[in-house]
């Protein structure tokens, strides 16, 4: 059985590549590379001791793509490649709009002239917006994304339930992350932020490894247990572990399953400051800074139907999060630049 997996060299793709081939699946990894390195796809090879083909090729390329899908024989895609920065998105918000979602329908466009009916996409817990409240299930609506980054979620989201009602023979797992954290125990791929970090943990990892001097910790005034912003995060391992998970059921029906990918616990920053510092014995310097435009206090996930559903349950924990983050970080400080 053969996957292509589109974002394969990206943070989340390379975690799941890896599993994908510890199950034994065959993959196919398509990348253009701009938030990525071509050398994950090496690391995961050292970790597997398995070999795979990658194709440098932007999904938006139909024609590019349609040849892959004439020499390799391919049954379904877990669909990673897109651009996920929040604050570059309200940048560049047609930049985010044209790859995302003109990116999303070549593929599906070119899937569906292989034949080939079976997607799992990356979603976001960001479509929840700030309507609804915590724990997060997947029966609540929709709600309003705060940046064009979560509006290309939701719209893409919309576009495979089309898709499925336009023609039955789909089948669409739409898995909603929560916030991964962490890295490959062996500390040979993670994640690999090009310029200052926008999220927390890959920016308390560049505090430890001296690339940045102080954590700005945006707003102490929420309404949660120490007044700062709370989130479900998750092991990446785990997250690469539940899209096995949701590939093997996808594979065998047809449908449109929606899933939350969280552990259904909710951190707040200074949980996960404290925590880094006492499982990594270094220090965080960090100042209380003001809220951050469009962030919500709580975001949680109810994580039942995936553990009914699928068999999956999250089980690493904060402090296997903090020390993985920390051994991919300390052994790899530039990331995969030498
Ligand atoms: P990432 O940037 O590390 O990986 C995305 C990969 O897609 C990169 O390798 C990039 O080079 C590639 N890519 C982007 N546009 C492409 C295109 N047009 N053609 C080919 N390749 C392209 O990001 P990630 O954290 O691994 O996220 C993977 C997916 O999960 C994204 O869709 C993201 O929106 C989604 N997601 C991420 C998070 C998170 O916090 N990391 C949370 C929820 C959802
Ligand atoms: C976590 C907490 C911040 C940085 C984002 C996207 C979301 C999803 C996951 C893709 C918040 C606080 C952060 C800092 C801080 N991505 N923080 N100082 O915002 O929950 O989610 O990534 O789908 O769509 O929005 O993650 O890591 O940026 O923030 O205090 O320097 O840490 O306010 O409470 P977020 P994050």
């Amino acid at each position: 059985m053969s996957i292509l997996v589109t974002g394969g060299t990206g943070y989340i793709g390379s975690h799941t590549c890896v599993e994908l081939l510890n199950a034994g699946y065959d993959i196919v990894v398509v990348d253009n590379f701009c938030n990525s390195s071509p050398m994950a796809a090496d690391r995961v090879r050292e970790i597997t001791g398995k070999d795979f083909k990658v194709y440098r090729c932007d999904i938006r390329d139909r024609d590019g793509l349609k040849k892959i899908f004439e020499e390799e024989k391919i049954d379904a895609a877990i669909h990673f490649a897109g651009l996920k920065a929040v604050g570059e998105s309200c940048q560049k918000p047609l930049e985010y709009y044209e790859n995302n979602i003109w990116g999303t329908v070549a593929l599906l466009e070119v899937m569906r002239d292989a034949g080939c009916k079976t997607i799992v996409f990356s979603s976001s817990a960001t479509v929840y917006g700030s309507e609804n409240k915590v724990p997060f299930n997947e029966t609540m609506p929709v709600g309003t994304a705060t940046n064009p980054y979560g509006t290309t979620k939701i719209y893409i989201e919309n576009i495979l339930q089309d898709l499925y009602k336009s023609d039955n023979g789909w089948s669409v797992s739409l898995l909603r992350y929560f916030n991964p954290i962490g890295a490959h125990p062996s500390g040979r791929i993670g994640e690999n932020p090009n310029g200052i970090p926008n999220n927390l943990m890959p920016y308390i990892a560049q505090i430890a490894v001296g690339k940045r001097e102080k954590l700005s910790i945006f707003g102490d005034d929420y309404p949660t247990p120490d007044g700062t912003g709370v989130r479900d995060y998750i092991h990446v391992v785990d997250l690469a572990l539940g899209h096995i998970k949701a590939l093997d059921r996808a594979l065998g029906k047809t449908g449109v399953d929606i899933y939350n990918l969280g552990t259904g616990i909710g951190y707040s920053v200074l949980d996960i400051v404290k925590t880094f510092i006492e499982v990594n014995g270094v220090d965080i310097p960090y100042e209380i800074g003001p809220r951050r435009p469009g962030d919500i206090a709580e975001c949680y996930a109810n994580a039942d139907k995936a553990a009914k559903e699928l068999g999956w349950k999250a089980e690493r924990t904060l402090a296997d999060m903090c020390r993985d983050t920390w051994n991919w970080q300390k052994n790899n400080p530039n990331g995969y630049e030498n």
